[in-house]
Order: C-alpha cells, then structure tokens, then sequence
C-alpha cells in the first residue's frame, strides 16, 4: 500500500495524521492526504526537461551575461540591472488592476517585434529555430526572424487580452510581431508545448491560475504555487528562455504565501501606486543579476505605461507665481534622486481633537514635526486642522523632506507663499537641521531643474534660522 502524509493545502504544512484546524496557519479543513513518494511524476517531467546531469569544467561554462535582451523599456531594463537574462526567471507582483498584466503584454509586444542578435543570443530557440519552421507547428506569418514570445493567460479568455492588445497597438504594427496567446492553465500540458514550440520568451499570467495534478490543493494553494513555479524554472533554466510570472499580492501584502515564490525565482519586481493617481513605480526587491535599489518609473495612461525617463520634470509643476503652502523636496528613489512637491493646507479647527491628514507622508512623522513647530516656532498648531499630500502619489519614507514639510505648513499658516525654493534635511526634536544621505546628489538635482536657493544644513542650523530668512 502506497504510503501517505497529509498536507495543508494553505500553508503547505506537512503531517503524518489529519489535523481539522492547522496548526501551522489555523485554517480549518485545509488537509488533503497525498502519497509521499509522489516524484515518478516529477522525475518523468524533469526528465524531460533536463535530459542527463551535466558535469561542466568551470572555465567552460558560458555565461551570457552581455547577451541581455531588452524589454523595450529603458526604466523596465534598468530595474533589471541592463536587461532581460536568458534563462532567468522574473516575477512581477503588485495589487490587482495596478497593471501588471499591462506591462507584461508591451514587454511582450516590444520582444515579438524585435530581432535577436544571432551571434549575441544563443538560445535553444535560435540554435533549433530551423527545425522549428520545418515542423510547420507554428502558424508563422512573414516575420520568420522575429523573436516569438508566447503569453499564457489563465485569469483572462484570449478575446480579453486581444482587447487589450488592440488599446495597447494598432492592428498594423500588431501584423509585425510574432506573439501568440496560449489560454490554459495546466502546467503539464503548457510545458509540453513549450517544449515543443521552443518561443523565446515566456509570460505566464500568473502563477496563482496555474495548477498541476501532480500535487494537492486547488489553483493558487501552496503546494500548487510550489510545483508549477518549479516546473517553469526549472524549464527555464535548461532551455535559457526568459520566463515571466505576475503573482498577484494577497490581502496580506505577500506574495503567495510567506514569500514562498520570492526563494524560487532570480528576480521579484514589485509594481506599486495609487490606483487613482497614474503614478506607477516598479521595484526590484531582489535580484540576482542586478542592483536591486533601482526603480523604474511609468505613467498608466490611454495606451498603456508610458516611461517617464525625466521624472523630476514631470512631477513638478513649476507655478509661475509662488503659492502658499507648496514646498519641493528631493527624495531618493532608489540611487535617483527625484524631485517632488510637498502641499500643505493648515486652516483653524473647531475640533477638540484637529484633524491631520497625510496622503504620501507618514503620519507619525508629521504628528513629530508638528510639536517641533508648536514648541521651537510658538505656531499654535494644536488649534488646527493640517492636511499634507505629496504631488504624484509617492509614498514618502525617508526623513529628508522634514525641512519641506515643514516649510510647507508654515508657508500655509502664515499665507505667505516661500520664494521658489527646495528643502532637503531632516528635522531633529531641538528643530535643528540634520544631515541626510546622498545630499550632493540631491542638491545637484535640484539645481538642474533651476532650483537656486536650496535650504539645507549647509546655509542653515535651524528651522528657527530658516523660517526667518525665508518666509
Ligand atoms: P491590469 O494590467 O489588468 O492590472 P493587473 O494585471 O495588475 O491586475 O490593469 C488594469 C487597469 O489598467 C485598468 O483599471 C485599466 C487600466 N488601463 C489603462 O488605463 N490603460 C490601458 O491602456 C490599459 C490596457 C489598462
Ligand atoms: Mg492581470
């Protein structure tokens, strides 16, 4: 008799006897009994992706680390750290509608449309790229050189993403590219064509519709997220095919599960924003082939993200009269800094308790900043209602835009509008100006966009001293 355990299909905890609440993850009748040598399956399918283990002298290895292809994005490529790896594994995470799916299919327009360099880029695909047309598999059209990119839908029917492909490019421009729309979600099957279709590029959208009868749990549990990502990397790594996978983020904040994917994949790239703002910012929060500091900025708009390569332009709004209550701060994201403007409005509360509202500042930081005004600048500050936003929907974490902040709600306090200038320092609980990292490249930004007065610790000690000189 084959031999079972028992396997929590939310949280992939593993048991010998069947538990009707985890005691992993507290959910209730989430166990499923499986047979414990499950890797027939698994060694027939890896079989076929890996053939024979390789034993490889280490100065034959090739790496093919010039050989990036790039997405199409300068601001996507750079996150990447240059470009897209042959062979690696790239997982895009954000919350539902904020575009994933969007940037995935311009990526995968942009690759369908472009020629790889035959010398620069020795995939399978290109090695066997005649054999391939030979088969006659693919309905290929004229543009027999191009890159072929398949994108797996299992959240959207292929009509949906035909939409938005035709929001995204004109039918004209869409006849030169080699993209097919695979709409399945069984990952035995997907890697079966895969296999046999050779494209050279691959997104799956995502990896929570996949699923594999080869483990427990329904689409999306832990144990399913688990093989069907294993399957693609491990498929990526012996054909040296890009894959992309969008993995949406749960309530929690996480990426299926406790981080279980971010372990398995080269790359996990985050794209985040207000939805209502178009602002949208990709991260890297790792990366195996790259600085993962770096973030990419875009604009969603009529026809998909847009990059903005000149961002501190774009989020600043130079009035031509200076007027109460704004205050430009420069913070850093990632190892760019990056204009932005802070906006304040104080107006007199009839509250016991006055109101303060943030949109893209913290709010405990504000609450600090305020008792700093009400003690060192004797504003009374207790007696309103402060409302701040930061222009562009960032989320501000850094404590270099003390100073602006501040400046802010004093030039709204007062009425008074603050001769164009630009803040960058932290304010300390004594009201002094503190030191912030990366001043220099901070303050050369600010001058680039024609900012001349720029208050820092350089011209000024304290808030007291800066207020006085400058409003
Ligand atoms: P989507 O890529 O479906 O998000 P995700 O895959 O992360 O869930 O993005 C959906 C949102 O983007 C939707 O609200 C409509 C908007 N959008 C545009 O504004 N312009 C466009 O060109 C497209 C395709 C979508
Ligand atoms: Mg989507």
């Amino acid at each position: 008799m084959a031999k079972t355990k028992f396997i929590c299909t939310a949280c992939g905890f593993e048991s010998g006897k069947w538990y009707g609440k985890c005691p992993s993850c507290s959910n209730w009748n989430t166990f499923d009994e499986v047979e414990v040598v499950d890797t027939k399956r698994l060694s027939k399918l890896s079989s076929l992706v890996n053939g024979q283990v390789k034993i490889e002298k280490a100065i034959d290895i090739k790496t093919f680390s010039k050989t990036r292809i790039t997405s199409g994005f300068e601001e996507f490529d750079r996150v990447l750290g240059g470009g897209i790896v042959p062979g690696s594994v790239v997982l895009l995470s954000g919350d539902p509608g904020i575009g994933k799916s969007t940037i995935l299919l311009q990526i995968a327009l942009n690759i369908s449309g472009s020629r790889p360099v035959s010398s620069s880029y020795p995939s399978v695909s290109t090695l066997e790229r005649g054999k391939m047309h030979n088969d006659k598999s693919l309905k290929k059209g004229e543009n027999q050189s191009l890159r072929t990119v398949f994108y797996i839908t299992g959240e959207e029917s292929s009509g949906q993403v035909k939409t938005r492909i035709d929001r995204i490019i004109h039918h004209d421009l869409l006849i030169k590219r080699e993209l097919f729309v695979i709409s399945e979600t069984d990952i035995d099957r997907i890697i079966a064509i895969l296999l046999k279709e050779k494209p050279d590029f691959i997104i799956v959208d995502s990896i929570q519709a996949m699923q594999t009868s080869n483990a427990p749990g329904f689409p999306g549990s832990i144990p399913q997220i688990r093989n069907t990502c294993m399957y693609l990397v491990s498929y990526a790594k012996n054909t040296n095919i890009p894959v992309f996978l969008i993995g949406h983020v749960t309530k929690e904040g996480i990426v299926a599960g406790p981080m279980l994917l971010s372990h398995m994949v080269d790359t996990v790239l985050y794209l985040e924003g207000e939805k209502f703002s178009g602002t949208r910012i990709l991260r890297a929060y790792k990366n195996r082939f790259g600085n993962s500091e770096e973030v990419g900025i875009f604009m969603m708009e009529e026809k998909g993200l847009v990059q903005i390569k000149d961002a501190s332009n774009f989020f600043i709004d130079k009035k031509e009269e200076p007027v109460p209550g704004s205050c430009t701060a420069v913070i850093m994201e990632g190892s760019r800094p990056l204009l932005i403007e802070i906006q304040a409005l104080v107006v007199p509360s009839t509250l016991s308790f006055p109101r303060r509202v943030c949109a893209g500042f913290p709010e405990k930081r504000l609450e600090l900043l305020l008792a700093v005004l009400q003690k060192h600048l004797r504003i009374p500050i207790d007696k309103m209602d402060v409302f701040l936003n930061v222009v562009g929907g960032f989320k501000i974490i850094e404590t270099s835009s003390d100073l602006a902040a501040c400046l802010a709600i004093v030039s709204s306090f007062k009425n008074k509008p603050l001769p164009g200038g630009a803040a960058i320092s932290e304010v300390g609980l004594l009201g002094e100006l503190r030191n912030v990292i990366n001043l220099e490249k901070r303050i050369s930004e600010a001058r680039k966009f024609g900012y001349k007065n720029i208050l820092t610790i350089r011209n000024h000690k304290t808030l007291n001293e800066v207020v006085r000189d400058v409003l």
